[in-house]
């Protein structure tokens, strides 16, 4: 009985923490390995790069761009279990001195340092956050977005649901 009152009680929370964030973004459906280095491919990303992934989730994409690309990388996640999911990660993979986990809204983050933005989001969140890239990167900086598009950005290439752009500049600073 208080097994399966337990497992109930662990089930719901699974279940909120993977749907909760839909309000504020976007809800948890991890990109595929696949997809992400065709991600990372697509945006040449390399060893001078500095990485962000807005809605990190479990860390794969900063992983994989630390790991295989040798870039370093920035991770912002607002829900708490899967920010210390990472957190625990990226300690274990002694990787802590190339990533950098930010728990948050990426709406309030400052972004200015990322080369490269990756993100898995809907496509309401990107119609809302493209203002915030087009004024807040700088020129040259890319963006590469799983499925969901950016209208306003000039789109460079995509490739089997994975689109690339590329910012044209600070247009605040400008
Ligand atoms: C579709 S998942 C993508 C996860 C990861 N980027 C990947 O490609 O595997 C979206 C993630 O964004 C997070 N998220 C949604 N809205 C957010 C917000 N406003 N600020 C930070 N993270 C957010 C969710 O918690 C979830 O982990």
């Amino acid at each position: 009985m208080w097994l399966a009152a337990i497992a109930c009680c662990l089930m719901a929370i699974l279940i909120l923490s993977v749907s909760w964030t839909d309000v504020r973004g976007a809800p948890w459906v991890p990109t595929s390995m696949r997809m992400v280095r065709r991600m990372l491919t697509l945006a040449e990303v390399g060893p001078d790069d500095v990485v962000y992934d807005l809605g990190c989730g479990d860390g794969r994409m900063i992983i994989t761009a630390a790991r295989r690309y040798g870039a370093r990388a920035v991770g912002i996640e607002i829900d708490p279990l899967r920010y210390l999911w990472c957190q625990m990660l990226i300690t274990i993979l002694r990787l802590r001195k190339r990533i950098r986990i930010i728990y948050g809204d990426f709406f309030g983050a400052d972004l200015r340092e990322a080369d490269v933005v990756t993100c898995y989001l809907l496509q309401s969140t990107n119609d809302r956050l493209e203002e915030k890239l087009r004024t807040e990167l700088r020129s040259g900086a890319r963006v590469v977005s799983n499925t969901f598009t950016f209208d306003g950005l000039d789109a460079v290439r995509s490739e089997k649901g994975a689109w690339l752009y590329r910012c044209s500049g600070n247009e605040a600073a400008s």
